[in-house]
């Protein structure tokens, strides 16, 4: 009988979509959280424990989980390990598999496989079956406990809205950045879909009038003042094209701008999704033509793009063609290639982008993979139809 992981279910590539009478294996009633090991910094967790639980149960130790994403009240640690989640931080502590030291796993055999639960930071014995695990999408095991790095909580952060002229100068910025220590993230929003994310949310947005291109930079540590001040100095922009906040609450109001434009493009309708990554170079070229690409496949939709800019990962989203027109989404993929990018960023491939492996890694890795499934799942019961064509 076929299983289909499914954690939290906010995967954005159907790949917790169970097909032709597969049986759900729903996790999320494993949520132990065990307690926190200051001394190490880790913490063993259940699979099903959402974002948010491990947040809140780490933080009373002034620790933190190096990765957040927008769906931290559902999406599930096994879920993020499964796809290996990036997130708002990358830039900062790595994606997912950059903070798993170990789990526990049943593979498609039924036996149950414990890689480095005890959390040993340095351990060169073998292969590193957790780093493998760690972005199989539930098709070489399903994870049922992680043992995790943590990070010190920055004593103070600061988010800082920056309203340029294009996507160009907003990648001149991320340069200048990029080398301060306390960076913690660099986002990109765009004017015409930031108009979109005002609707959706009834409120202006803090600059007017929009700018074509806003960025959001995060400093967060002992004092991320300095670092704030000598960018908006060396950037030398007028005072109603910056916008600064200072603590918690006035930081996650920030952020709500950002977080809402996948909430916005869904008010729209049916979105097709593509996740992508570009080389720097290649980031202002490709946002630059990606909407005519999208328009020469289907006349009329709407796209936005927006994402993680330090990561060279943007989000582009179609709204208008059929739930079964794939042509936006490869025409979009194509011109990712085309720029020497990645088809899948952060979200994984899912179903989704199952075609698209073979043209991004090649015959011989995909061989491998394969081998690899038919080694750790000889019966192939673990999520079939995910990720290998
Ligand atoms: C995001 O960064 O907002 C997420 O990856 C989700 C999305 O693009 O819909
Ligand atoms: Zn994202």
């Amino acid at each position: 009988v076929a299983l289909v992981p499914q954690g939290g279910n906010t995967g954005l590539v159907a790949g917790a979509v169970p097909h032709d009478g597969a049986v759900v294996v729903d996790l999320r009633a494993l949520d132990h959280l065990e307690a926190v090991d200051v001394a190490a910094a880790q913490v063993t967790v259940g699979a099903g424990t959402t974002l948010e639980a491990l947040q809140e149960h780490v933080a009373p130790h002034g620790l933190s989980f190096g990765v957040d994403l927008g769906a931290r009240d559902s999406a599930t640690v096994g879920g993020m390990v499964a796809t290996n989640a990036g997130g708002l931080h990358v830039v900062r502590y790595g994606s997912m598999r950059s903070q798993v030291l170990g789990l526990e796993a049943v593979l498609g055999t039924g036996e149950v496989v414990a890689a480095n639960l005890g959390g040993l930071v340095k351990d060169n014995t073998g292969y590193d079956l957790a780093g493998l695990i760690c972005g199989s999408e539930g098709t070489l095991g399903i994870v049922t406990r992680v043992r995790l790095r943590l990070v010190p909580t920055p004593e103070e952060r600061l988010v800082l809205l920056l309203g340029l002229p294009s996507v160009a100068d907003a990648v001149d910025v991320l340069a200048r950045v990029r080398a301060r220590p306390t960076l913690h993230s660099v986002e990109l929003m765009r004017a015409p879909d930031l108009a979109l994310v005002e609707a959706h949310l009834d409120r202006p947005f803090p600059l007017q009038p929009l700018p074509p291109c806003v960025l959001l930079v995060e400093l967060a540590g002992a004092d991320p003042s300095p670092d704030l001040e000598r960018l908006v100095t060396e950037l030398g922009l007028p005072d109603e094209r910056t916008a600064v906040a200072e603590g918690d609450p006035a930081a996650a109001g920030m952020w709500r701008w950002r977080e809402a434009h996948p909430e916005a493009a869904a008010a729209l309708g049916l979105v097709h999704k593509a996740d992508v990554t570009l080389p720097a170079g290649g980031l202002a070229p490709f946002v630059g033509s990606v909407e005519a690409a999208v328009e020469a496949s289907a006349p009329g939709a709407t796209t936005l793009v927006y994402g993680h800019l330090a990561d060279g990962n943007l989000h582009v989203n179609v709204v208008g063609p059929d739930a079964d027109d794939d042509r936006p989404l490869d025409a979009v993929l194509e011109l990712v290639l085309g720029h020497g990018g990645s088809v899948s960023a952060e979200h994984g491939i899912g179903r989704a982008k199952r075609a698209w492996l073979l043209r991004q890694r090649g015959e011989a890795a995909v061989a491998a993979m394969r081998d690899l499934k038919s080694a750790l799942d000889p019966d192939g019961v673990l999520n079939p139809g995910v990720l290998l064509p």
